[in-house]
């Protein structure tokens, strides 16, 4: 195999938009309101910028920084610096972000479902053709449609069209992806500008912005809120997925990670600032404020607020589905391309077959997770069995996955590197020079952070019984064991064999200037 050229960025401004439309998703349009939502609104704010500035900001930095100093995808980057052990966690936390992918499409899918009923029947009264769910009654659009849609079985012919956009966008690697992002992510902001001037004007939406800024303290002792947080902070900024990693290591020689930083987290978070802005002013369409889990928010509680608009509600609604799709695509598209970096980086094999080849394993977990069987007809918990897969998945991957692979990529970095080796090289192109107080974030607090809410989250899984969930019926408990085993086998097995795997990395031209430092 002849020696491939890594790929690069063509400009600043489309590595910019890369890594913040990673960032940028469904996170922040309606995970982030779901969350404020549940955790007493406005004092979710205080909460959430300390996890920004404590672990967000830092471990972009520290991200960044790997892949721009080794110029290799997150595990290769992780294994240069500190070895095999390292190299093993970058393929853990790729493979356990690789389960995010295989869901997020999935629910992507129900989007691009949701964006076509926009057109016709969704945002109708008629509830016509709905299956009959026992015990539910009739629903009414747009949640009758969305349950309509979820147990039968054109989602998965919508899984596939995701899965043929992701690999499209991905196909020339960072030149494609830059093409596109450079379009879809300033549009994505115009989209989302749209709403919020359409929910601000609306009667009472201004109602929304005060709750979203009244806050309410005593849930500032509620641990789950700093859980919370935290967890959505990795998510949102798409931090322990490798992503960073693979993304900066396209970056030229000469750039300033700390200000990259700084910039994409900015932007990540006034992002969902004003997504929240136009959500809570949404959510006062309603007389009552109704409960908010994550994917209600997005596929009926939003929905059924624009369905009440005055007028324009079809283009509305087309509007907000497509918000959802093209902030989705391009967090998709970044991590699809970490793994195939990283692949490309290990084995140096062709782009478009391995590319191929991942994308149909990929396609195959998103079937599963948009598997129509209806398991619980009265729609207690999740109705169909995809839908309760996706939810043990995210569990697992969500709140135990991206916390841990941040506490390890810490520890390691920060003790075995070590990280003030880092510092200098980031400080060397940085404007704004990092002190050495970054690096006791690094080793010290981040981690012990990081390292309550794991525990916390461990302890209430063991006191509240089976992981956590409290579905009573005894054919779910089975799923359950079933999801945290595929879970378990295919990060660590996976991480296992790649890692051991023989390795056809060597050194090129652009060797890692640290590790040339460090020798
Ligand atoms: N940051 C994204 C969000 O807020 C989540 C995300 C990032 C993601 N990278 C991803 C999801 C890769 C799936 C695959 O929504």
């Amino acid at each position: 195999m002849p020696h491939q050229e890594r790929g690069s960025w063509r400009s600043k401004f489309g590595f910019i938009m890369a890594a913040s439309g990673s960032a940028i998703g469904l996170g922040n349009i309606v995970f982030f309101s779901a969350n404020a939502y549940k955790y007493g609104a406005g004092a979710f704010y205080l909460p959430y910028l300390l996890a920004l500035i404590l672990v967000g900001i830092p471990v972009m930095i520290l991200e960044f920084g790997l892949g721009h100093s080794t110029r290799r995808a997150f595990p290769q980057s992780l294994g240069r610096a500190v070895g095999r052990t390292g190299e093993f966690v970058g393929w853990w936390a790729i493979l356990n972000a690789g389960f995010i992918t295989m869901y997020y499409i999935t629910i992507l899918a129900w989007v691009l479902g949701m964006w076509v009923g926009s057109f016709g029947p969704l945002f109708s009264e008629a509830s016509a053709a709905l299956p009959a769910f026992s015990g539910v009654g009739e629903l009414k659009n747009p949640m009758g449609y969305f349950f309509a849609m979820l147990s039968g079985w054109w989602p998965l012919a919508a899984v596939f069209v995701v899965w043929g956009l992701n690999v499209l966008i991905v196909w020339r690697g960072a030149k494609s992806i830059e093409g596109v992002v450079r379009f879809i992510v300033p549009l994505m902001w115009v989209m989302m500008l749209v709403l919020i001037v359409r929910g601000l004007t609306l009667d009472h939406g201004e109602h929304g912005i005060l709750m979203l800024f009244t806050p309410n303290m005593e849930t500032l002792r509620n641990v789950d809120v700093w859980k919370g947080a935290f967890s959505q902070m990795f998510f949102t900024l798409s931090l322990g997925f490798g992503i960073m990693t693979a993304y900066a290591s396209y970056l030229p020689k000469k750039s300033d990670q700390v200000s990259n930083s700084l910039m994409v987290s900015f932007m990540n978070c006034s992002f969902e600032f004003i997504a929240g802005l136009a959500i809570f002013s949404l959510l006062f369409v309603f007389v009552i404020p109704p409960k908010a889990s994550t994917l209600s928010m997005m596929f009926f509680i939003v929905p059924t607020g624009i369905a009440q608009f005055p007028a324009a509600v079809t283009l509305f609604g087309v509007l907000f589905f497509t918000l959802l799709l093209v902030a989705g695509l391009s967090s998709s598209v970044s991590l699809v391309e970490a793994l195939i970096s990283a692949m490309i980086d290990k084995f140096r094999i062709a782009r478009v077959k391995i590319l191929l080849i991942f994308s149909a394993l990929g396609l195959a977990g998103s079937i599963v997770f948009a598997l129509p069987k209806v398991i619980d007809p009265g729609l207690d918990s999740n109705g169909t069995l995809g839908l309760s897969l996706l939810d043990l998945i995210d569990h697992w991957a969500f709140s135990y996955g991206l916390p841990l692979v941040g506490l390890v990529e810490c520890l390691l970095i920060g003790w075995l590197f070590p990280v003030s080796k880092l510092r200098e090289f980031i400080n060397e192109n940085a404007n704004l020079k990092l002190s050495p107080i970054w690096d006791w974030l690094i080793k010290l607090v981040i981690p012990l952070l990081l390292a309550v809410i794991l525990g916390y989250s461990l302890y209430g899984e063991i006191v509240g019984g089976i992981y956590g969930h409290d579905m009573e019926t005894g054919s779910i408990d089975g799923l359950h064991l079933l999801a945290l085993g595929a879970w378990l086998a295919v990060t660590l097995g996976g991480a296992i064999i790649l890692t051991l795997a023989p390795n056809r990395d060597r050194e090129d031209s652009v060797t890692s200037e640290v590790n040339d430092a460090s020798r």
